[in-house]
Parts: C-alpha cells; sequence; structure tokens
C-alpha cells in the first residue's frame, strides 16, 4: 500500500516586541552593552512552518516586503535550525516557510521572533525534547532579545538584554507603529551611542555600569495604566538613532499632536511606537498617521510569546 499522507508540517508563531524601556549601560570587552529593559510582546506576528528536508533552506511571504532578506547561513531562521540540530544530534535538515509580519529591521524583534518559532517548530518537528531551559540558552546564543520572543509577555531583561525575569503586568495596552521604509542596524545605533557618550565625556555622567529598570515603569505596568506608562516611557538608543535619521523627530512629533499619549523609537529603531490610551485613541491615530502618508500599523500588548499553532 502506498502512503498518500502530506508530509508533516510544524506551525509556529512568535511575536515582535517593543521595549518600553531600555537603559543602556557602559561598553564592555566583549562588544556588547548591559542593558536594562522592559519589554513587552505585541501582536503582529512571524509564523514558521517547517517541514522535513535533507538540507536547510528557508523562503519568506507576509505582509512586509521581504525581498532584500538574505536566505543563506547567515539568516537568523537558518542558524537557529542548524543550532538545534547540531545541539541534539539530528543528521537531516528542516524546509522553512516564513510569513512576516514584524518590521525587518524595524526595532521590533522580527528577525529574533524568526529564531525563537523556528526553535519551537523544529524542536517539535525533530522530536528533539530540548527542555525550554536548554532551549534558551540556544536562543541566548543566537541574539540578545531571541529569548524574549520565545517567553513573550511583559519581562524585564537585564545582561545583554537575554537575562529575563517576568513582570507583573494587567490590562492591555495599545500601541501605533509607524513603520519607516529603511532599515537601521543595531550595531550602529549602538556605536552611535558610544560615541555621542566619548564626545560629550566631560559633560555627562558616565555610563552606569548596572542600570536598572525605574520602578515607575514597573508600577505603570503593573496597573496597567497607559498614561502612567506613557509618563515613563524611556529608551537611551532614540538619540543615537535620531541622529542618524533625524527625520523620525518629525514623524514622533506628528504622533504626539495626533493624540498619541507618547511615541519613541522602538528598540534601535526605525519604527516609532505610539502609546495610545485606549482602541479609540488608536484608531484616531492611525488614521491622522495615514493621512499623512505614513505607514502604519496597530497593535496590542502584552501577548503571548513562541506556540505552536493548529492549522
Ligand atoms: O545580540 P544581537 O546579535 O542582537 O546584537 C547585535 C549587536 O547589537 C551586537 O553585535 C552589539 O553591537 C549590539 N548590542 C549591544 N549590547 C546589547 C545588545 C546588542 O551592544 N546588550
Amino acid at each position: 500500500m502506498t502512503s498518500s499522507a502530506a508530509p508533516k508540517v510544524v506551525h509556529a508563531r512568535a511575536p515582535g516586541k517593543v521595549n518600553v524601556f531600555l537603559k543602556v549601560g557602559a561598553l564592555l570587552d566583549d562588544g556588547y552593552h548591559d542593558v536594562a529593559t522592559a519589554y513587552q510582546a505585541v501582536s503582529l506576528y512571524e509564523d514558521v512552518r517547517a517541514t522535513a528536508a535533507d538540507d536547510f533552506s528557508v523562503t519568506f511571504g507576509g505582509s512586509v516586503d521581504t525581498a532584500g532578506l538574505a536566505t543563506d547561513g547567515t539568516n537568523l531562521a537558518i542558524k537557529a535550525a542548524t543550532m538545534l540540530a547540531r545541539r541534539a544530534g539530528y543528521r537531516k535538515g528542516v524546509r522553512l516557510e516564513i510569513d512576516k509580519n514584524v518590521p525587518i529591521a524595524g526595532g521590533m524583534g522580527g528577525g529574533s521572533a524568526d529564531a525563537a518559532a523556528t526553535l519551537l517548530a523544529c524542536d517539535t518537528l525533530w522530536g528533539t525534547d530540548l527542555t525550554r531551559e536548554e532551549l534558551l540558552e540556544l536562543a541566548a546564543q543566537l541574539g540578545s532579545d531571541v529569548p524574549f520572543a520565545f517567553t513573550g509577555g511583559t519581562a524585564i531583561g537585564t545582561g545583554r538584554g537575554d537575562q529575563l525575569s517576568p513582570a507583573l503586568a494587567k490590562g492591555t495596552f495599545q500601541w501605533v507603529l509607524a513603520l519607516a521604509d529603511f532599515g537601521m542596524s543595531t550595531p550602529d545605533v549602538y556605536s552611535e551611542l558610544d560615541k555621542h557618550r566619548d564626545r560629550h565625556s566631560q559633560d555627562i555622567f558616565p555610563a552606569e555600569m548596572q542600570p536598572q529598570v525605574d520602578t515607575s515603569v514597573l508600577q505603570a505596568l503593573r496597573a496597567g495604566d497607559a498614561h502612567m506608562l506613557a509618563e515613563v516611557l524611556h529608551n537611551d538608543l532614540q538619540a543615537p538613532a535620531l541622529h542618524l535619521e533625524p527625520e523620525l523627530a518629525a514623524v514622533i512629533e506628528l504622533g504626539e499632536e495626533n493624540g498619541a499619549l507618547a511615541g519613541m523609537v522602538s528598540g534601535s529603531g526605525p519604527t516609532i511606537a505610539f502609546l495610545a490610551a485606549d482602541l479609540d485613541g488608536a484608531l484616531e491615530l492611525q488614521i491622522a498617521l495615514s493621512a499623512a502618508r505614513l505607514t502604519v500599523v496597530r497593535a496590542t500588548g502584552p501577548v503571548h510569546g513562541a506556540r505552536i499553532v493548529g492549522d
């Protein structure tokens, strides 16, 4: 008897994020900075479908333009799959099909979400049965934001951003995201911050060795209060990102003039994340920014981390 069974496909989904607070400490010898960040996972998702194959490959689709993305071994999803195969002693490969909805090189952790969803999909497909802790260790090796894409929700990240502790959060926050038609390189933005700190070392306090998330941020998240959170949104990477791409300042201003409680650069940019008071405020802001010919999407947070989706 011949088998007509379709090849098994495992579908995993992981979210993008905004950093509602990001403080960057001093540059360390390994080229990284100690950070203190409050992550919130938001409802823009990367969907990864994994099918057994002899070697490793990836294709892209989805709502964002994926034309320029690498599909070779430099791609973070391929790195995630090969790393897991090596770790688990699995000798074959995987075909990955990724639907991308998080802006590329936008400061919202889209590549990190690809990697997190790929780890989970391949772990399930191959039956490698690594523990959650083991998968999180691999995630941290793949990138500073990958563990958070795996866990989702609301969390405090320290170290490189990969040492996570959960944060209490209530309710749902409404975000309006203004997308840029260009990407920004995270290392470039960090290095612009270092240059700025070097230039002004006489006038500013030295970077903290062990930065911390302000307690006011934790309180606002715990209260689920958008007005409180808007008061304390903070991102040390905003100034260097605006220095590199000055036109982003006008986008922040436009959003704040049109009802946003606050706007800020998301992660290392260039996406601008606006916090709205409620759904009506978010819809009005979306309309106003779209009328100004900006590309805008709405999202809510917090949402769950990487999980398997039943198709
Ligand atoms: O960990 P990830 O690969 O996402 O980091 C990309 C780059 O961002 C690093 O090579 C480094 O230049 C910068 N980075 C940093 N400090 C962090 C996280 C990232 O300097 N905590």
